[in-house]
């Protein structure tokens, strides 16, 4: 096989911008709704793939959160995230920084702590019995108003022990990061560090507001960063990191084709870039795949491939001993 192609599967890796509630693959979405009787529409497996058709964000977030829904009990939250841990095993993925929305559970009726219970005791297995290490990230769902993200950071106070850090996803356009200002400005008052979705669909205005107004540590996404050449002088001289997920920029269609896909311009010009997966139940490709699929159609050389995955630790939030351990093995 080819080389890079197996160095890709070999190599230790951490993925730093993964939406739980996106790895609920087909076959579990079906035996969760059996289990807990909630009617959905699609009678199998392959129903659920046809409708996993997207034509931007918004189209997918309809469909996204449409799924969400047969997840009711802390077995269900643990069962989610056990799956996903076992495809980190399978993919050397040693380190994973995953992201929950709690908006979606709460306000459909389920228990906050449930959700975030079901996580951490799948996660705190995992880190038991095959080492994986990880961190959990809050994000507040950018569509819904500064209330109800006030209400969610307030519960989560309860679980500061589990959560380390807060992110804003969903909808993009016309929710821009200023929206969420004093609601982040509190969080890190109560010591979370922040990160948020920004330049996926959005303009660059979105990442300097990110930057500036919600005091990130990384951008997740951060593809529409060209619109401003000054703004690439600044995510390169601070080298904030860009948590890029190619072939969900492609089934969102932020680019038509990987060949066109703007990553490889972005570490040509000394971006702080790796490769995510996102929601890869739904965007059909987890880690590896990302790596492979982006490697073929960008041409990307052994040592861009060995740059990205040490960017991953780079940017996580490790410690500095495991960072430069990890970066040792690659
Ligand atoms: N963007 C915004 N919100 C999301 C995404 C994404 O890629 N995935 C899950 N929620
Ligand atoms: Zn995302």
């Amino acid at each position: 096989m080819n080389e890079i192609i197996e160095f890709i599967k070999k190599t230790p890796k951490a993925e730093l911008h993964l939406h739980i509630e996106g790895t609920l693959e087909p076959n579990l979405l079906i035996k969760l709704a059996k289990r807990n009787n909630i009617k959905i529409p699609f009678a199998n497996v392959d129903e659920v793939k046809f409708a996993y058709n997207f034509s931007n964000l918004e189209s997918f977030l309809n469909i996204f959160y449409q799924g969400s829904k047969v997840l009711i009990k802390e077995q269900d939250f643990f069962d989610l995230t056990w799956a996903y841990i076992l495809k980190c095993k399978e993919e050397n993925i040693v380190h994973t920084e995953v992201f929950f929305d709690p908006q979606t559970h709460v306000n459909r009726g389920v228990n906050f702590d449930l959700v975030i219970n079901g996580i951490h005791k799948a996660l705190l297995k995992a880190n038991k019995e095959f080492g994986l290490t990880s961190k959990i990230i809050m994000c507040f769902l950018r569509h819904l108003d500064e209330i109800s993200a006030f209400k969610i950071l307030d519960q989560a106070l309860v679980h500061k022990d589990k959560i380390f850090g807060i992110g804003l996803d969903s909808s993009e356009k016309d929710h821009p990061p200023r929206k969420f200002e004093r609601v982040f400005k509190k969080a890190i008052e109560k010591d979370f560090l922040t990160v948020a979705h920004a330049g996926e669909e959005g303009p660059s205005e979105y990442i300097w507001e990110a930057l500036n107004l919600l005091k990130v540590k990384r951008i997740d996404h951060g593809v529409q960063c060209f619109q401003d050449e000054k703004l690439v002088q600044k995510l390169k001289i601070d080298q904030i990191p860009l948590t890029v997920c190619p072939l969900s920029n492609i089934k969102l269609r932020v680019f038509n084709t990987l060949q066109e896909h703007n990553l490889k311009k972005m570490l040509n010009a000394g971006l702080m870039v790796m490769i995510n997966s996102d929601d890869p139940a739904y965007f059909d490709g987890y880690i590896n795949k990302n790596y492979i699929e982006t490697q073929k159609e960008l041409n990307l050389s052994l040592r861009e491939v060995k740059t990205l995955i040490i960017n991953s630790f780079k940017s996580s939030f490790l410690d500095k001993e495991k960072k430069e351990y990890w970066i040792r093995q690659v």
